[in-house]
């Protein structure tokens, strides 16, 4: 067990001297069901949390939102002062309940929030401060502008965005830059294939969420259940090693609430598809 390392992913550094290793985690799932709440057993998501050091994770993706405050909170209580490991946070998306996310982007609720996050997360600042969704309803340079804002101020270390196209990409670099972009990316959903492209150009790393999906690719006889069974591997690591072979500044943060399924994912960061295996997948969703 101890063999399983996310080295084998190699790494991505963020802004230019944030280095992570490019098979992180995503603490969404910590929570209770639909986001919200506490986890069903806070031990063992604290478990799955002490694990991610020993098995060479060292980039985790939490938000405000998520749970809200639990993920963060439950971080902060299993991993501080955290060593070596990243913790990025997101606002910018609230919570009227479960399953419901609604963007405010207006400028003192995003400085509120990068504050309360430092405070649950026990740091001075944030490594990476992402903004979860532009809000609509607010002008997007107040949003930009704030951002950068809290940079200037120490709040925040690097900044990224989530969700959001290749010309709103451009826009938030008129203003500061732009180290991460979060967008929905995995083998049968590619249509953000554009903003992965431009991310490749400008060195920045892409986090591409939900990267364990494959699908209908994965059933039994599938493309992807097929090359899984050629490497005694399963679906879900083969879609992460499609991901991490698609591009340098790909980061995926798979995310779970099991120790068992952490392990599996992390044990990805080894499988090797050869390039007839991708260029198989990189046509099956197309
Ligand atoms: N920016 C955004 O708008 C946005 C949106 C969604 C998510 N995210 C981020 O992206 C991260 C990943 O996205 P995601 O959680 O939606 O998708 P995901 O990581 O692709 O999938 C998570 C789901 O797969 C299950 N799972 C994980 N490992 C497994 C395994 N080895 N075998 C079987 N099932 C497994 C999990 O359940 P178990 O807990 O039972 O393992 C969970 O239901 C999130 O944690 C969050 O940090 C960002």
């Amino acid at each position: 067990m101890s063999t399983i390392s996310a080295a084998g992913a190699g790494t991505f550094t963020i802004g230019g001297d944030l280095e992570v290793t490019r098979l992180g985690y995503g603490a969404m799932r910590i929570t209770g069901e639909g986001i919200w709440g506490p986890p069903a057993d806070p031990d063992q998501a604290i478990a799955v949390l002490k694990r991610l050091p020993e098995l060479g994770v060292d980039f985790i993706d939490t938000a405000d939102s998520y749970g809200p405050e639990v993920s963060e909170q439950l971080i902060h209580d299993a991993l501080h002062p955290y060593g070596d490991m990243r913790v990025a946070t997101k606002a910018g998306l609230t919570r009227q309940g479960p399953e419901i996310w609604k963007p405010v982007g207006r400028p003192e609720y995003l400085r509120q929030q990068a504050l309360l996050s430092a405070r649950r997360l026990g740091v001075d600042t944030l490594e990476l401060f992402q903004l979860h969704r532009i809000d609509a309803k607010v002008d997007r340079g107040e949003q930009f502008a704030e951002l950068k804002a809290l940079q200037d101020d120490g709040i925040v270390r690097h900044l990224g965005l989530s969700e959001v196209s290749v010309d709103e990409i451009k826009a938030a670099q008129e203003v500061f830059a732009v180290t991460t972009v979060q967008n929905l990316y995995n083998l049968t959903n590619r249509q953000s294939e554009d903003v992965l492209q431009y991310c490749e150009q400008q060195g920045i790393g892409f986090i591409p969420w939900f990267p364990l999906a494959a699908g209908d690719l994965a059933k039994p006889g599938g493309v992807v259940d097929d090359i899984a069974q050629a490497h005694g591997a399963t679906a879900g690591q083969v879609a992460l090693a499609w991901l991490l072979a698609k591009s340098p500044v790909m980061l995926p943060i798979p995310g779970t609430g099991s120790v068992a399924h952490l392990e599996e994912n992390v044990a990805a960061a080894d499988l090797r598809l050869t390039d007839e295996e991708l260029a198989t997948l990189d046509a099956a969703a197309s």
